[in-house]
């Protein structure tokens, strides 16, 4: 039987730490002597709100990070909510308080802006570390979605593409918005099915070419990255949403409206839709999967009809080529598609899930490889004189 004295450091330290609550009650305690410190204080930390998105986010964390790491936030929160450790070092037997009281105590005269920053950092790169869903963002009820209509109903998620005066084309925020409707669509078990449409008489214009315009030549790298890292993102959450999207094409699609199609479980349209991917038009590549999933689904000789030489289908041969399921008249296509969702609404919410995760659990990690490489070429396409000078041509078209 081992005496308080003799247990190994590491072990109290992990009795201390190991507990996911511990945490939750080391941090919790925390936040009380900070809103202490901080009302009684003028001279407040400069860093406060990501300070406190930092909190969440270590919440979040899937992983326990180490105790030398847990050691080095306790210290930087202290410093960073109390200042200077002025408290006595804790007596021989109490190992945990005195690893604590040294993690605090070593941070000297660091200021509180500055350890605030060191914990915001750390907090950053722990949870980047583990590849993060605890960075993600997620919207919810009541928050705007940039050019969405976002409307929740008897377990259907509903997104709806909301610019029709530029034909729904996507900015990079909706990009971003599209992702965080779609993430909080998979976390809330309210829903079973994701709905995609477009508002107006556009399903989808594709990417907003103006997020290319106005950028300077010596921005198009940046932008380029930029473009790259949100575009990656976004098609993400397409492969990895796990619970099926329906997409409804309320009329003509083009580029990454169409190749996300071949992400989603069912595609209905309308019979005035048509499907065009003018990338070779453009300067650039093919996006969201489709140099893989387009020759999977339609042949490698029809694909490139599309992917490389700009062909603009129809509805009817869009179903010919398996890219969609179905094709209704205009007139019934509002009626037609609205019963058959509610229709799948009923459906079994954990049976519908599981199957679709395991309809794409096969090709799920193939996909992400794809989407990485698209993406990367994609970098380079944008930054070419093809596609600037394509861009060029779309604005000063009507002039
Ligand atoms: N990016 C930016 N603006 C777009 C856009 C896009 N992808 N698609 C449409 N718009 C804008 C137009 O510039 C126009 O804006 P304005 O009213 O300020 O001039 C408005 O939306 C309406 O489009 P318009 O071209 O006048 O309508 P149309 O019915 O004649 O043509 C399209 C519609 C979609 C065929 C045509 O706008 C087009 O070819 N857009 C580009 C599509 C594209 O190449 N997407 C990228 C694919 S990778």
């Amino acid at each position: 039987m081992a005496a308080s004295g003799i247990v190994p450091k590491f072990k109290l330290l992990q009795n201390c730490f190991t507990a996911n609550n511990l945490r939750f009650r080391l941090f919790n305690l925390e936040n009380k002597s900070r809103l202490i410190h901080t009302t009684s204080s003028c001279l407040r930390p400069a860093h406060d709100k990501d300070f406190e998105k930092a909190k969440e986010r270590l919440n979040k964390l899937k992983e326990e990070p180490g105790n030398d790491v847990k050691l080095k936030i306790y210290g930087l929160f202290k410093q960073a909510t109390q200042g200077k450790c002025n408290v006595p070092k804790p007596g021989m037997m109490d190992l945990v308080g005195k690893a604590k009281w040294s993690a605090w105590n070593e941070l000297g005269s660091m200021s509180q802006d500055d350890a605030q920053k060191a914990y915001i950092n750390l907090v950053d790169q722990l949870a980047k570390d583990e590849g993060s869903e605890a960075v993600e963002e997620v919207k919810g009820p009541g928050v705007q979605y940039e050019g969405l209509k976002i409307t929740r109903e008897n377990k259907i998620f509903h997104i709806q593409l909301n610019r029709p005066k530029k034909k729904n084309a996507i900015t990079w925020q909706m990009y971003k918005d599209i992702g965080l409707a779609l993430k909080e669509a998979a976390k809330d078990d309210a829903y079973s099915i994701a709905v995609i449409t477009g508002a107006g008489d556009f399903y989808c214009s594709g990417n907003d070419l103006s997020n290319f315009a106005n950028v300077t030549p010596d921005k198009i790298a940046e932008m380029a990255n930029k473009g790259k890292e949100v575009l990656l993102e976004f098609v993400d959450a397409f492969i990895e949403f796990p619970k099926p999207i329906i997409a409804l094409v309320n009329g003509p699609a083009v580029g990454i409206s169409v190749t996300t199609l071949a992400l989603c479980d069912v595609v209905y349209a309308t019979d005035l839709a048509t499907f065009h991917t003018p990338f070779s038009q453009l300067g650039q590549s093919p996006e969201a999967c489709s140099s893989y999933t387009f020759p999977k689904i339609m042949g490698y000789a029809k694909a490139s009809e599309l992917l490389l030489f700009n062909k603009k289908i129809t509805a009817y041969e869009a179903k010919e080529r398996n890219l969609i399921a179905d094709v209704f008249p205009n007139d019934v296509f509002l009626k037609e598609t609205t019963s058959r969702i509610q229709e799948f609404a009923k459906c079994a919410p954990q049976s519908i899930r599981l199957s679709k995760v395991l309809n794409r659990s096969s090709e799920l990690q193939l996909l992400k490889k794809v989407n990485k490489e698209e993406c990367e070429l994609l970098e380079e396409r944008w930054q070419s004189k093809e596609c600037t000078d394509a861009i060029l041509a779309f604005f000063t078209r009507k002039s």
